[in-house]
């Protein structure tokens, strides 16, 4: 011991010479950290940022303080104190620092704390807050003060050299003594105090504990530098103290000071310490984890978006956990097509009735005792992933816990929240709305993130080495996660500095029909647009990409392919054609002039979803060739008819009951059948190739007589509907 006193003695002397020397005169910080948590770490940033002197104490040492915060304790932080103060006994124009670190960060510089406390005029002077602890019972004994904080808090002590260590050199306690309670019965004792010269910092000039202080409290934005505002006092305070249970909103706070480390004009520190793939030797190792915790629309396009990241497969291996019956099927498919592409593939099925937190516990564990595991990428089937980059830019930015933001689309719902209401539900914080529209860009330390992160596997070995993080009294999995996270002092981070992808909704999914993705237009209308329309939809309003075979005949593309082969297989699966023979009875208001074999949207459940694609997708068509003419998107009569040989081959000549009418074709001819097409009579104008996804638009009454050509082999599908009869 009395080795490393010496140690200690002579570090201290060489560091006082270098502050005599630098710029910064006589001011020296000491703190005590036993380890480099994040919070540490964000410490020492912002001391470097601005050139503070910094010693550090105890690092390494077991921790014997207690759990500060939630108990008394701290002691250690005196016992090391008093030990660093002897060698600096003597200096009288070294005024000492003392903060906590792990809670804390600077907004302004040396010689702005210097100032203040010259200000201040006292010796010694400790940092205040507005509730008493841990005894409340030396309430009383506490000098009045008109206004400003009136108890002490040891989180932050200035003063002359000589006068700290007569504070400390008093210290003969354990080290789960609570040292505030030293602090403040020094102070208590009017003797001390006056012989001392010590007061406290009522009016937040230097130090601002947010402990019963967050509403005083507001960021005041400069051109090159972010401070803290006291609002009840009209001060700037220099040291930044999240004690008590404040620590998630000095993480807010600390997203912006000292100097705009997230803000709309750049992210000043986006790019500290980031992982730079072209100096890799090799990718790292990441498992996937994947769940499927309820019936989820568009769930093949999910597999496919995730195996279109931009990553060697050969570093993924993949844990799904699929809790649905309904999506074997789908996982099925997915695995027999890439069971050789992936590392490895791993099933967790229906069967096992896992529950929701014991599957992510076991993913999240394969990474954790597999040393060759990097990253821990955790995805749910509700996450459509658009940025095919989105994993590498993840790992680029080095944090332990980071996620991509997704929302859901056009609403300000996401994966995150920016801060926690008291009772650790969601709140929101000022900032929430400009980080979700991406108005202010940046990586942001925030409590809470669900459906997409990815978790350093070294953390999982270290910080975050338990077996089960995602059980925890009745909160669910991923609450569970970031409660242990924030717990733990592990820093989790959520990055909108590009557009990820988004939220899916899982709501009101029906799964009783046979393709269910077709229902999906009113729940999630982006995903129903990429998957059922036609990807060159757009270019007839873009690049006139229509054409028109006869005269007021238009045609373009509308349906994609899927879009048409899960129509038709949602008929055949339904199945009950109408045969051709009779008029069709059962449409309430309409009637059949011609036959056919179809069967009705109506029929399968389908008209509302049918009659939205037509003022969706038709309705801006028809506004563009037949300008002037805008449609109401009404219709009664909306069905898939299918032409046979065998039993219905051709329609007669006929007028449609309609102001103008669709048909799109439903499958190719020359592979699913041949012959088929449709003539105008009037124009003398026959269209023989059908083009499958693609849609005839025409007039349906007086001018534009016509006929369903014969089909002459394999089976001709199209969809038809009368629009404004
Ligand atoms: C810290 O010191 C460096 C080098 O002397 C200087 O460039 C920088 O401006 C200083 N930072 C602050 C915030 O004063
Ligand atoms: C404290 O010290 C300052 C000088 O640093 C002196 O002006 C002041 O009177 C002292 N206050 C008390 C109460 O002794
Ligand atoms: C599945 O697990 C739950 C609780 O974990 C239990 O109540 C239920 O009976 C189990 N079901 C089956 C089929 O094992
Ligand atoms: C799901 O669709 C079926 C078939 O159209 C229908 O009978 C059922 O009521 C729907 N369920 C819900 C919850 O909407
Ligand atoms: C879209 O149009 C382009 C150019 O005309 C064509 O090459 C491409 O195949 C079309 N896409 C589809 C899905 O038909
Ligand atoms: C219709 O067009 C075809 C060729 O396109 C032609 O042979 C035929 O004579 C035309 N019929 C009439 C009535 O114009």
């Amino acid at each position: 011991n009395t080795h490393t006193h010496t140690h200690t003695h002579l570090v201290l002397q060489n560091m006082t010479e270098q502050v005599k020397t630098s710029s910064v005169k006589k001011l020296l910080v000491l703190t005590v950290a036993t380890e480099e948590t994040d919070g540490f770490l964000r410490f020492m940033r912002s001391a470097d940022y601005f050139n503070y002197t910094v010693k550090v104490l105890g690092m390494g040492e077991v921790w014997k303080g207690g759990d500060v915060g939630r108990s008394i304790g701290g002691g250690q932080k005196v016992r090391l104190l008093k030990n660093a103060m002897e060698a600096l006994a003597d200096q009288e124009d070294l005024v000492v620092l003392s903060v906590d670190s792990y809670d804390l960060i600077f907004a302004g510089g040396p010689e702005e704390i210097l100032r203040k406390f010259q200000q201040a005029n006292h010796k010694v002077l400790f940092a205040a807050e507005g509730l008493v602890w841990p005894d409340k019972q030396l309430a009383d004994k506490y000098p009045l003060v008109r206004t400003g904080k009136r108890y002490l808090n040891s989180g932050g002590i200035i003063g002359y050299a000589p006068y700290i260590n007569r504070i400390v050199s008093q210290w003969n306690l354990h080290d789960n003594d609570d040292d505030q309670l030293f602090y403040t019965k020094i102070y208590l004792d009017p003797l001390q105090r006056e012989s001392l010269n010590m007061t406290l910092d009522h009016k937040c000039q230097i130090f601002q504990n947010l402990n019963g202080a967050v509403d005083e409290v507001l960021l005041k934005f400069g051109t090159d530098r972010v401070r803290v505002r006291n609002t009840a006092y009209d001060s700037l305070p220099v040291v930044v103290h999240g004690n008590g249970n404040t620590k998630m909103y000095l993480n807010y706070l600390a997203n912006y000071v000292p100097n705009a480390w997230n803000y709309e004009h750049g992210c000043s520190h986006c790019d500290d310490d980031v992982v730079d793939f072209s100096q890799l030797k090799e990718y790292p190792n990441v498992l996937v984890g994947v769940f499927i915790e309820q019936p989820t629309p568009f769930l093949p396009e999910f597999f496919q978006r995730l195996l279109t990241l931009d990553y060697p497969k050969d570093k993924l291996k993949l844990f799904v956990h699929n809790n649905e019956v309904y999506h074997e099927k789908h996982i099925q498919r997915f695995w027999e097509e890439n069971k050789n592409v992936l590392n490895s593939f791993k099933v967790v099925g229906p069967e096992e009735n896992l529950s929701q937190g014991e599957a992510r516990n076991m993913a999240m564990d394969l990474c954790r005792q597999d040393a060759t595991c990097d990253y821990y990428f955790s995805i749910d089937s509700d996450v459509m992933l658009t940025n095919r980059q989105t994993l590498k830019l993840l790992i680029e930015q080095n944090r332990k816990i980071i996620g991509p933001l997704v929302t859901r689309h056009g609403k300000l719902w996401s994966n995150f929240w920016g801060a926690l209401s008291l009772d650790g539900y969601y709140a929101r914080s000022e900032d929430y709305v400009d980080i979700v529209q991406r108005k202010r860009v940046g990586v942001w330390n925030i409590p809470y993130m669900a459906h997409v992160y990815l978790v350093k596997g070294s953390a999982l070995r270290n910080e975050l080495k338990e077996r089960n993080y995602f059980v925890l009294e009745k909160l669910d999995p991923d609450m569970a996660l970031c409660r242990n996270a924030r717990d733990m002092g592990v820093f989790m981070y959520i990055t909108n500095r590009h557009e990820f992808g988004r939220l899916i909704s899982t709501a009101n999914y029906n799964i009783s029909h046979y393709n269910n993705d077709l229902w999906q237009i009113f729940e999630n209308p982006v995903d129903w647009k990429e998957k059922y329309i036609h990807s060159n939809y757009t270019r007839i309003f873009t690049d006139n990409y229509l054409e028109q075979p006869c005269p007021d005949v238009f045609w373009f593309a509308v349906f994609s392919e899927k879009a048409c082969d899960e129509l038709v297989e949602e008929m055949e699966h339904y199945g009950s054609w109408s045969g051709g023979k009779h008029q069709d009875k059962r449409i309430a208001g309409g009637y059949e002039t011609v036959p056919t074999d179809d069967i009705h949207m109506k029929q399968i459940g389908f008209e509302k979803e049918w009659l939205h694609f037509i003022r969706e997708f038709i309705s801006p068509v028809t506004l563009k060739v037949f300008s002037g003419y805008y449609t109401k998107g009404y219709a009664l009569m909306n069905f898939v008819v299918k032409y046979t040989p065998e039993r219905q081959a051709y329609l007669r000549p006929h007028h449609d009951s309609s102001t103008f009418t669709i048909n799109i074709a439903l499958n190719n001819k020359g592979i699913d059948f041949q012959g088929g097409g449709c003539r105008f009579h009037r124009y003398n104008c026959s269209i023989e190739s059908p083009r499958k996804g693609w849609s005839f638009m025409h007039p349906g009454r007086l001018t534009h007589l016509h006929e369903g050509l014969p089909t002459t082999g394999g089976t001709r599908y199209i969809a038809v509907s009368f629009i404004d009869p």
